[in-house]
């Protein structure tokens, strides 16, 4: 057992399982018969992705994965984003759908939308399971998301901290603890 780390549970996984089916529900709404993309940003949206996918009926979907950092000053991402896995996938007169763990600042999204974009897709659209709203620095807003969440830091649910914790399965608060003299 860790001692540096506690985990305060904000979302259960039965929770986030409901609201994974009402998410897949609305998109297999509002994208039947499109010919549809699903973008998952690595590696956050893995756990996310896989629940998702499993609760939309689209005739036409394909799935694929980009993974994207963004170098910047201690937790807070920048604008700066560096793209180190890139689709192989065409997306001309497609409909994207960027599938994501969490919306922060929105820096991320934003440069993705607009790069997304520029490849000829016939829409882009975002879904994420969780958005933290009071960090926001941009001005994306997404098109379907889960569970707005306060100014914490979270983990599980593919969310990690420094690469650990991803495979917790309810959604937690991280609290670091006092180191013992
Ligand atoms: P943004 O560009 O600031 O919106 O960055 C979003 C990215 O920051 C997410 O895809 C996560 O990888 C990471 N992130 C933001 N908040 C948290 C958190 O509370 N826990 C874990 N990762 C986070
Ligand atoms: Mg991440």
């Amino acid at each position: 057992m860790d001692t540096r780390y506690s985990f305060e549970t904000l979302i259960s996984a039965e929770d986030l399982a409901a609201k994974v089916s009402e998410l897949g529900e609305a998109i297999t709404r509002d994208y039947k018969d499109k010919d549809t993309v699903f973008v998952g940003i690595l590696k956050g949206s893995f756990i996310f992705m896989a629940d998702l996918v499993r609760k939309v009926q689209l005739d036409r979907l394909e799935i694929c994965f980009m993974m994207v950092s963004s170098y910047g000053s201690g937790t807070r991402s920048s604008g700066n984003i560096i793209i180190k896995k890139d689709l192989e996938n065409d997306l001309e007169g497609k409909h994207v759908l960027i599938v994501e763990d969490i919306i922060d600042s929105g820096n991320t999204l934003t440069y993705l939308k607009k790069y997304l974009s520029n490849r000829k897709a016939a829409s882009v659209k975002v879904c994420t399971i969780l958005d933290k709203p009071s960090r926001r620095e941009t001005e994306l807003v997404p098109d379907y998301r889960g569970f707005e969440i306060p100014d914490a830091f979270v983990v599980g649910y593919g969310l990690d901290y420094d690469e650990h914790f991803r495979e917790l399965p309810d959604l937690c608060i991280l609290h670091m603890n006092k180191e013992e003299a």
